[in-house]
């Protein structure tokens, strides 16, 4: 396994102190606003219990969704139930993440309690990585430590994964650890062929690394909102399907980049893109999947899925694979009739046990622990991470890991960057 380069929870003196987490209760919700996947709240549980077990108080601080101030669909209220459940011990939930409100109740606090702050990002500082908001984090907490935990949002640059850094001394948690040792083992010599399944819909995030995976992969199968994007740019008409538009630079640059590794005649073959797509005129449950080429698509029609011809592509590629790398669902998934090529995919993977599976992202977690009704076990690795997973992959540095301590552990914990 490879080593961790970074402090965790246990390299430090952490007994009775105030501990302020960071989590990714990013979760996906359904349309009446309940918890539909709750694997980053199970994922934050054994930090949170090791915490526990050192006696801390311990402040646990998240965001979620992509909130435009302080709206109310977006408060973190509803994983403090679900996580009280899950850990069997009171959360007491706080209405603000700074200020007065978090004070007196960290005051309140006991040593062995736990309190989730609200959502970070109904102040815009949290995303402008602004240094007075991180400084009243760490000191309206109280906290001691700072912890990350998040693995799934330490590909951003924000107060709580790196202006806080500067305040308090600051360590990795228990689920991060365990994230970045076994992406970084699966990706430092891979079993080949290497085969990355890239969708979703969180285009203009995620096909900055599609240019790096050139490098690494053996092959890149492109699906969902991104293969919209992609065969776009390709000159068909894509009727009304969701996709992005202005990413000619970044899709030219990944072309040049396949180009320079496998010769003019071999692009297509190495950088597949769906030939047929299922398409339907609305998002409607009862929508009905018609399979029609690529160039077919009319003008009110969505392309929401990969068609028959297309998943038997995908399905071929990924059997002769030895390692998969999978992120971003291949269609709407949320619709059944716009999920085959996601279930067609979980399904080759779970029938091939020896393949080193790694699947990321939120919605592509949610898609894939539902289909497997196991935790996951069919799978080698689910990842609570998206685009922190796909970065990484990549061989980025994640600004939420680069920001903390460094192990050896002779790294000095009263350094000068820590001002308190
Ligand atoms: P993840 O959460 O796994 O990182 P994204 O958030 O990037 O992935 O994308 C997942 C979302 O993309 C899902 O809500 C899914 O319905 C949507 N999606 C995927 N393909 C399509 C498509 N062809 N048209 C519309 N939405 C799509
Ligand atoms: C995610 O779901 O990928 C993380 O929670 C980060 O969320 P973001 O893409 O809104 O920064
Ligand atoms: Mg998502």
């Amino acid at each position: 396994m490879v080593g961790f380069s970074k402090l965790t929870v246990r390299d430090v003196p952490l007994e009775h102190k105030v501990v302020l987490v960071r989590a990714d209760y990013n979760v996906p919700l359904d349309s009446n606003g309940n918890i539909s996947d709750d694997l980053r709240i199970k994922a934050s549980i054994p930090t949170l219990t090791y915490l526990l077990e050192q006696k801390c108080t311990v402040v646990v601080i998240s965001h979620l969704g992509r909130p435009e101030g302080k709206e109310k669909r977006f408060s973190l209220r509803p994983v403090a139930k679900r996580l009280a459940s899950l850990l069997d011990h009171h959360v007491a939930f706080v209405t603000d993440c700074i200020g007065d409100k978090v004070v007196q109740a960290r005051k309140k606090a006991s040593a062995g309690s736990i309190l989730l702050l609200e959502n970070l990002r109904f102040y815009p500082e949290e995303e402008a990585n602004d240094e007075v908001f991180a400084q009243s984090l760490a000191q309206d907490s109280g906290a001691r430590y700072f912890v990350q935990d998040g693995f799934g949002v330490v590909h951003r640059a924000h107060a709580s994964t790196d202006a806080i850094t500067h305040y308090v001394p600051s360590v990795a948690g228990l689920l991060l650890e365990k994230e970045v040792t076994t992406i970084t083992h699966a990706m430092k010599s891979p079993e080949r062929p290497l085969v990355a399944v890239l969708g979703g819909a969180k285009v203009s995030d995620k096909i900055h690394v599609i240019e790096r995976f050139v490098k690494v992969a053996d092959k890149i199968v492109i699906g969902g909102a991104m293969a919209n994007t992609f065969l776009s740019y390709r000159g068909l008409s894509m009727g009304a399907s969701i996709l992005e538009p202005g990413q000619k630079d970044v899709i030219d640059a990944i072309y040049s980049a396949v180009r320079k590794k496998v010769g003019d005649a071999r692009v297509d073959d190495f950088l597949i893109l769906p030939r047929d797509v299922a398409v339907a005129t609305s998002l409607d449950k009862k929508a009905e999947r018609k399979v029609v080429p690529v160039g077919n698509i009319s003008a009110d029609e969505m392309a929401l899925d990969a068609g028959d011809y297309a998943i038997s592509v995908i399905v071929k590629e990924v059997l002769q694979a030895k390692t998969v790398v999978w992120n971003g669902t291949l269609g709407y998934a949320e619709i059944p009739a716009f999920a085959h090529a996601s279930a067609r995919l979980a399904l080759a993977l779970a029938t091939q046990p020896q393949t080193t599976s790694i699947i990321g992202g939120g919605d592509t977690a949610d898609f894939v622990l539902k289909w497997d009704g196991h935790d996951g076990n069919s799978f080698n690795h689910v990842s609570t991470g998206g685009g922190a997973s796909l970065e990484l992959m990549a061989g980025d540095p994640l600004p939420g890991v680069e920001s903390l301590l460094s192990a050896p552990k002779s790294a000095t914990l009263n350094s000068n960057k820590h001002k308190r």
